[in-house]
């Protein structure tokens, strides 16, 4: 039994801040941002709407997507750094709000890899036969974590949801092979204390290596070559460490997902962001072969190469 995505959803906040907004608050620029990490703008949910309110929207149009119903779900998975209360969880508040009654749920916290470690996890419990239907859902409100006074962290980021729902589909397709990995020494180039605390440049040299790495690694694992990838749907970090993914792999632009530039580092939420943009796009078909890699805090990483299609 091979587990794979079966419907995906997500869900953006309206409000719209440009780096030109920024540059009102802060001692920055539109040029420095744009030329250093690629973001031109992000997203950032109101005081009023959660990260479970968040999660919840994307949850509905991915089991929507799916043609299922909230009672179908066997499991809840959210991957987040910035749940709403650190109990009850962000996936027992998304479960409540479906009304998904038959659902376990439990949160993931991996950071920015969170959504490769959520789809992970859900693979195990389908290819065991255990459950039927997992949700899995990355969202953030990092705008509740980022310390708006910080320039060196204050422009990356950005608020929103991903979610997949995660079943059986057909010999050949779904999860071919994974990488997850952690690096505990690492845990101090970035971090929360009450705000965002990071060393970028420690986090962009593990990140350019980490990328690069288990992308290929994936590939080997599956038995593939460079060649037979069709599409790469990095963490959207920041471009220069996308790109050096990209190289790695020796794929051409239009190969790779870039929504950096509308949405900024949305940690958990990027990967499955991403994926449904280039689904709207028309750069994910049938039977592609896909590479999504995630890094994060922690030190995280992971990686996944799927064939796509039900
Ligand atoms: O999901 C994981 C989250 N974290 C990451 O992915 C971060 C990975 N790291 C990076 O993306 C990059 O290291 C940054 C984008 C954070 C920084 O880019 P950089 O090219 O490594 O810049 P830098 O840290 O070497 O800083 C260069 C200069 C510094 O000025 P001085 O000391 O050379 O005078 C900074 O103070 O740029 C300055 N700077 C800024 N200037 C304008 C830092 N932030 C800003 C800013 N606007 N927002």
């Amino acid at each position: 039994m091979n587990a794979g995505i079966i419907g995906v959803g997500r869900y953006l906040p309206e409000k719209i801040v440009t780096n030109a907004d920024l540059e009102k608050i802060m001692d920055t620029s539109d040029e420095w941002i744009r030329t250093r990490t690629g973001i031109e703008e992000r997203r950032i949910a109101s005081d009023d709407v959660g990260t479970a309110d968040m999660g919840y929207e994307a949850a509905q149009k991915a089991l929507k997507d799916a043609g299922l119903r909230p009672e179908d779900l066997d499991l809840i998975i959210v991957s987040t750094v910035t749940p709403d209360y650190p109990f009850p969880s962000a996936s027992c508040m998304i479960q409540e709000k479906l009304g998904a009654k038959k659902a376990a749920a439990f949160d993931v916290s991996a950071a920015c890899a969170g959504f490769m470690y959520g789809m992970i996890t859900a693979k195990q419990f389908i290819e065991t036969g255990a459950y039927q239907y997992v949700l899995v859902v990355g969202v953030e409100k990092l705008s509740n974590i980022v310390n708006w006074e910080d320039r060196n962290t204050a422009v990356l980021f950005g608020d929103g949801a991903g979610a997949v729902v995660m079943g059986a589909v057909s010999e050949g397709r779904g999860i071919l092979s994974f990488e997850l990995g952690a690096d505990g020494t690492g845990g101090k180039y970035l971090y929360q204390d009450e705000y965002i605390a990071m060393n970028g440049r420690e986090v962009f040299k593990f990140a350019v290596r980490q990328m690069g790495e288990s992308s290929v690694n994936v590939i080997e694992k599956a038995g593939l070559s460079k060649e037979d990838v069709d599409f790469l749907i990095p963490h959207q970090a920041n471009i220069r460490i996308m790109e050096a993914a990209r190289q790695r792999l020796e794929l051409p632009e239009e190969k790779m997902s870039k929504t950096i530039q509308s949405y900024g580092n949305t940690s958990a939420a990027s990967i499955p962001i991403s994926m449904v943009e280039e689904l709207e796009n028309g750069k994910i078909k049938e039977d592609d072969v896909i590479v999504m890699v995630g890094f994060g805090g922690g030190l995280t990483w992971g990686a996944i190469a799927i064939r796509w299609g039900k």
